[in-house]
Parts: structure tokens; C-alpha cells; sequence
């Protein structure tokens, strides 16, 4: 039975013209919220814009009797972020939920990755969703509620070739952790998804990433973090993603703040959270020959950690 859980309240998606998003800002509206539907419209790769891809799903929303309107500033600047979060309070006179979604990825060996590359990937994802929290923030203080989405990626445990993500990914994570402490007090939630779905960023990161494969498949449990997902399977739609997102933004979810989660296919999860794993005191503090004399207690067996030396070294593949 379909509840109207989000009667009355307002969202913005942003990046919610396609895969993801969209099933986002969908969801959020049958559940009766009114959505800002926020997409510049570029490539995956971040190039470029179209005005039509947050109109499509606003118009969309509307044909199905529900309340949306499309703004299509990028989050990745301040002053589009500001014209957005402006765009939910003129039209729907609130806002209520906040879901940072929007992103690109441009991948490539470190060495190889450019500054543009680089700052490109943090100004969208990590940027956008300072840019997006500052000025929806004052807003959800002065209602004293609100709610904050931001999509995070299992990039961020380690994703090689991708590194510029990856490192925003975990940004996001960083600054909800930090931002659900900051704000809960204020009746302010915010959570971060690690999500998966076959999607138009995911197809085209598959086609960039192909040429990686053989290298990946040999690095074995080396490569973990390089995930194709054109191996997830069919399950794995944006729609079941959607499911979690919409529901942490639902009264159910009110007393969960400062959480990472995982949706994907039928599974929906909640992370660990990180920890110091052990500590050694020494008095008066350790130096590089007590180090080398406790090597293993401090840090196990690390001959084998990622250095690859008898798997397959640094042979070129
Ligand atoms: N697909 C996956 O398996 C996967 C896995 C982990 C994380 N993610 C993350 O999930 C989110 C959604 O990804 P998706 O796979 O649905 O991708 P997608 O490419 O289908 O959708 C992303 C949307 O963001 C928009 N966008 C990009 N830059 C923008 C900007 N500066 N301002 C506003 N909009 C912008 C794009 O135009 C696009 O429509 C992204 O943050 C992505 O990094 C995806």
C-alpha cells in the first residue's frame, strides 16, 4: 500500500534528471513531497549541459499529478547552489529534505590524472554538497528539521585509476559524519549512501575503465574497490536504491543521524563505522628501533599489504 509519507514536505534531488536521481525525485514526489529536480544536464564525464534533462522528470512528475519544478545550475558553484536551494523556497515555500546526488568521474593512473581532472570531480561532488548544505542549512535551523542525503560511493574504500573520486566520495563521508554532529541538535539528520546501479555514469565508466580489466583481474583481492558494474546483475535498478534514500528522509528514519548505508540489487546495509584498530605505549615515546623491534605487533604481517611484489610486481599488463 502506497502511504503518503512526505505529504507536504519539499526536496531538492540534485543530479536528478537521470539514473539515480531520477528514480529519486519520482519516489519522493508518489510519496507526496514537492521536488526541485536540480541537473546540469552534462556528460558523465562532466562536460557540457542540457536544460532539458531536469525539465523531462519535472514535467514527468506533473504528468502524474504530482508537484515539481526544474532548476539546472550546477552544485559545483556557489552561486548556482544558492539559486537552487532559492528555487525550493520561492516555489514551494520550504524545504525540507536535501539529497546531494549529482556527479562525474573522470578516471586515469595518478601520474597521468590532470589538475582539471582532478578538481573538476571535488568541485561536483565534495564542493557540491558544501555548496548545497551552506544555504539549506539556515533554512532547516530556523524550521529547527531537516534532512540530508548525500550519495557517497564504496569507491571511497579504495578504487584504483579513480582515485579523484574515490577521495571525494570519502570527503562526503567525512563531512556528514561531521555535519551529524554539528547540526542533530538542531533536529537536523544527515546520512550518507554508498549506492549501486546500473546507470548512465556506470555504463560509461565501464566503457573508460575497459582497458583496465586484464590488470584488475590479476591484481585480484588487490583491485577490490574496481568494481564493473556491468557485473552487479539486472537487479541492480536505481529504483531499489531509491527505496533507502526516500525512507531515511521519511519520520521512520528519525533517529538515524551520522550513518554511512549501502543499497544495491535486493540488499540494503549499514557501514562500520572506522576505529582505531590497536594501540602500544611506550614510555617516553617510540623511536625508529622500537618501531623495527615491534613491527608485527603494531601492524601484523604487512610484507603482502598492497605492495604486490611476488603477485605480479610491476609487470606492465
Ligand atoms: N551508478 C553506481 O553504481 C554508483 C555507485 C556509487 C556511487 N554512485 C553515485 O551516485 C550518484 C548518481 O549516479 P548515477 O549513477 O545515477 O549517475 P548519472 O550520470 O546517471 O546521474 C548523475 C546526474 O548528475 C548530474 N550532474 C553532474 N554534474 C552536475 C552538477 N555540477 N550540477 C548538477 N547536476 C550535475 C548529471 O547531469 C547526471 O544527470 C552519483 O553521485 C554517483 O557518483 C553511483
Amino acid at each position: 500500500m502506497d502511504r503518503q509519507r512526505l505529504q507536504g514536505k519539499v526536496a531538492i534531488v540534485t543530479g536528478g534528471g537521470r539514473g539515480m536521481g531520477r528514480a529519486h525525485a519520482l519516489l519522493l514526489a508518489r510519496q507526496g513531497a514537492s521536488v526541485v529536480v536540480n541537473d546540469l544536464g552534462g556528460e558523465p564525464v562532466g562536460r557540457g549541459a542540457d536544460v532539458t534533462v531536469a525539465q523531462q522528470v519535472a514535467d514527468e512528475i506533473r504528468a502524474a499529478g504530482g508537484k515539481a519544478v526544474a532548476n539546472t545550475d550546477s552544485v559545483a558553484l556557489m552561486e548556482g547552489a544558492q539559486r537552487l536551494i532559492n528555487t525550493a523556497v520561492e516555489t514551494f515555500g520550504r524545504l525540507d529534505i536535501l539529497i546531494n546526488n549529482a556527479g562525474i568521474f573522470r578516471i586515469d593512473e595518478i601520474e597521468h590524472m590532470s589538475e582539471e581532472d582532478w578538481d573538476q570531480v571535488i568541485a561536483v561532488h565534495l564542493k557540491g554538497c558544501f555548496a548545497t548544505i551552506k544555504y539549506a542549512v539556515p533554512i532547516f535551523k530556523r524550521q529547527r528539521a531537516g534532512v540530508i542525503v548525500n550519495i557517497a560511493s564504496d569507491s571511497g574504500l579504495g578504487h584504483p585509476m579513480n582515485s579523484n573520486y574515490a577521495a571525494a566520495k570519502e570527503g562526503i563521508v567525512a563531512l556528514t559524519r561531521s555535519l551529524a554532529r554539528e547540526l542533530g541538535r538542531f533536529g537536523i539528520r544527515c546520512n550518507a549512501v554508498r549506492p549501486r546501479a546500473q546507470t548512465g555514469m556506470a555504463a560509461a565508466f565501464n566503457e573508460r575503465a575497459r582497458k583496465w580489466i586484464p590488470l584488475m583481474d590479476a591484481l585480484g583481492k588487490f583491485a577490490i574497490g574496481f568494481e564493473m558494474s556491468d557485473r552487479f546483475g539486472p537487479d541492480y535498478k536505481p529504483e531499489r536504491v531509491s527505496a533507502l534514500v526516500v525512507w531515511l528522509c521519511t519520520d521512520a528514519a528519525a533517529n538515524i543521524n551520522g550513518r554511512t548505508l549501502y543499497a544495491g540489487g535486493d540488499e540494503v546495509g549499514l557501514y562500520s563505522e572506522p576505529e582505531l584498530k590497536r594501540t602500544m605505549a611506550r614510555p617516553g615515546g617510540w623511536d625508529l628501533d622500537s618501531l623495527d623491534a615491534n613491527r608485527v605487533r603494531l601492524a601484523g604481517d604487512l610484507t603482502n599489504d598492497f605492495l604486490l611484489k611476488d603477485s605480479i610486481g610491476d609487470k606492465e599488463l
